[in-house]
């Protein structure tokens, strides 16, 4: 998962994807891991905006620490979910210029089956209250519902 900070957005979605794939018992198979794209806020901890709004929606908030992504992250990982176009655009450039394959960087919302035309980002709830981590946040829950629905079709033996 991959925001510009690592502080909000990212964070979150990587707890509500580890929350849904452990309750689809996809834990043993699938990692989830969250960067940035900026490294203004390398080494902290998720905001407590997030926090609070994972908490008041029944998500468990992990241990985090800011990262800014590498193109070896992106060498490591199967699937790279951006928060916007934005976040998108800097990362398919950050994979080719690794010789990496972009197709496998794409946006998050793409997994939400309820995003209208025109709305494919995660609303930047930084610096915002309750209400903006929430907005967030509904367009991180319905996304990585429909992530880890196709994970469990993708990966089902
Ligand atoms: P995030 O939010 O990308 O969802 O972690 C932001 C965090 C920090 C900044 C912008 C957005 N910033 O400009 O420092």
């Amino acid at each position: 998962m991959v925001c510009l900070g690592n502080i909000c957005r990212s964070p979150m979605a990587a707890a509500v994807a580890e929350d849904l794939i452990g309750q689809a018992g996809l834990d043993r198979q699938v990692e989830v891991e969250s960067f940035g794209t900026a490294r203004y806020h390398v080494g902290e901890g998720a905001d407590p905006g997030a926090v609070a709004a994972l908490h008041r929606h029944g998500w468990t908030a992990k241990p985090h620490r800011a990262r800014q992504l590498e193109v070896d992250d992106i060498k490591a990982a199967d699937l790279v979910l951006c928060a916007d176009r934005s976040n998108l655009n800097t990362v398919r450039r950050l994979a080719v210029s690794g010789g990496e394959d972009p197709s496998k960087v794409r946006l998050l919302r793409s997994f939400d089956p309820g995003r209208r035309q025109g709305d494919d980002g995660i609303p930047d709830p930084w610096g915002g209250g309750d209400q903006d981590f929430d907005l967030a946040l509904a367009a991180i829950e319905p996304s990585c519902e429909g992530l880890v629905r196709e994970l469990a079709t993708r990966l089902a033996v």
